[in-house]
C-alpha cells in the first residue's frame, strides 16, 4: 500500500474523530510532513478532511468517496472478496468485470465505479448511473452448482440487497418479478447477470453479477421520473455508500452458500410485487392480460392469463407490468 492509501485506511478506520498528525506519523511510520502531503493529495481528490486546531486531521462522516478503505471495513468475510476494485468512470462495471472474468479474475472479484457513461439495464435497456449518484457494482462469481440452481442467483440477489437495505436503512422493500428491488411502489435497484459458458461441459464458466442501487437524490432522465426513485428521495436522508456495499455483499455471500437449499425464496415471494396481483404479459410481439399467481422454484412467475391458461414465465422472455 502507498502512503496514501495506508493514510486513508487509517482515517477511514477513525472516520469522524480526529488524529493527531504525530500520532499517523508514528503508526504509519513516516514523517509529519509525509502526513500533511498525503492528506493534501486526498483533499485534491475530493475527501474531505478538515484539520482540527490542536487535535488534528478528521475524515468527515459526510465523506462518502467509495475506496478500498471505505468498503472494507463493513465486509465479514474479506477473504470470500479477495479483491475490490473502484474506479470513477467506466462505461459499464459488467463489461469491465466480464473482461476481467475472461482474463481469470478469481470468484468474489468486485468492481464499483461512481459513474457509468454506459450503464447497461435488462433487455437491452440502459441503466441511469450519474456521478456518485448510486451504488454501480458488479461481482464475479464461478459456480460450482448446476446451471439452473446457479442462476438463481439474479432472484437470491434481490433478496441479499432488500436485506441490506433494510439493515442500514429501516426501510422495507418489495421485489418485482424478476430481480428489480422496490421502495414505496417505485424501482429503487436494478440487478443484471451474465453468464459465460462453457458450452461443451455444460457449465458456467462464470456469473457477473450486476447490481445498481439509486441511493442519492440526483435525478432521473424525464423517462423514468415517474417510476424510479432513490433512498434519499423516499427517506429523506443520505445514507453511506460504503456500508451499503459492505451489508449487500455479506448477505450476497449468505444466498450464494445456500443456493442450493433455495431457501431464499420464501422471502423472495413474501416480499414479493406482484403475486394476487393483475398484470400484463410484454412478449416483443403482444402485451396480454393476466394474473401473478406465483414464483415457483425454478424462479418462474405463473400466471394465469385472462383466456384461463396458466404460464410458467422465464425471465428471458417477457417482462411484465402491474396495472393494479
Ligand atoms: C435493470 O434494471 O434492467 C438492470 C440494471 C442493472 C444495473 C447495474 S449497475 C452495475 C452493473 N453494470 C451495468 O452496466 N449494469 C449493472
Amino acid at each position: 500500500m502507498s502512503t496514501r492509501e495506508t493514510l486513508l485506511h487509517f482515517l477511514e478506520e477513525n472516520k469522524g474523530t480526529p488524529v493527531s498528525g504525530s500520532r499517523i506519523a508514528d503508526t504509519l511510520g513516516i514523517s509529519r510532513a509525509a502526513v500533511w502531503k498525503a492528506v493534501k493529495s486526498l483533499q485534491e481528490d475530493g475527501y474531505t478532511i478538515t484539520a482540527v486546531h490542536k487535535k488534528g486531521y478528521r475524515l468527515e462522516e459526510s465523506n462518502d468517496i467509495l475506496s478500498l478503505q471505505s468498503i472494507y471495513p463493513y465486509i465479514k468475510d474479506p477473504d470470500f472478496f479477495p479483491s475490490i476494485r473502484v474506479y470513477k468512470t467506466l462505461d459499464s462495471t459488467n463489461t469491465t468485470a466480464k473482461e476481467l472474468a475472461n482474463d481469470g479474475a478469481v470468484s468474489g472479484t468486485v468492481i464499483l465505479a461512481e459513474q457509468q457513461t454506459a450503464g447497461k439495464g435488462r433487455l437491452g435497456r440502459s441503466f441511469s448511473s450519474p456521478s456518485a449518484g448510486g451504488i454501480y457494482m458488479s461481482v464475479i462469481l464461478r459456480p460450482t452448482a448446476e446451471i439452473e440452481t446457479s442462476l438463481l442467483i439474479t432472484s437470491a440477489a434481490a433478496v441479499a440487497v432488500s436485506r441490506a437495505v433494510k439493515d442500514v436503512t429501516g426501510a422495507e422493500t418489495q421485489i418485482k418479478w424478476v430481480n428489480d428491488v422496490y421502495l414505496n411502489g417505485k424501482k429503487l435497484v436494478g440487478i443484471l447477470t451474465e453468464a459465460t459458458m462453457d458450452c461443451e461441459a455444460r457449465t458456467i464458466d462464470s456469473l457477473v453479477l450486476g447490481i445498481g442501487v439509486n441511493v442519492l437524490d440526483v435525478g432521473f432522465p424525464p423517462e423514468i421520473e415517474d417510476v424510479a426513485t432513490s433512498l434519499e428521495r423516499e427517506l429523506h436522508r443520505r445514507f453511506s455508500r460504503s456500508m451499503l456495499i459492505g451489508g449487500i455483499l455479506n448477505e450476497l455471500q449468505a444466498v450464494w452458500k445456500d443456493i442450493g437449499t433455495k431457501s431464499f425464496l420464501e422471502e423472495y415471494r413474501r416480499r414479493s410485487f406482484l403475486i394476487g396481483r393483475r398484470i400484463n404479459v410484454i412478449s416483443p410481439v403482444k402485451t396480454e392480460p393476466g394474473t401473478a399467481l406465483d414464483i415457483n422454484d425454478m424462479g418462474h412467475l405463473i400466471v394465469k392469463m385472462d383466456s384461463g391458461e396458466i404460464r410458467k414465465l422465464n425471465s428471458g422472455e417477457v417482462s411484465v407490468r402491474r396495472i393494479d
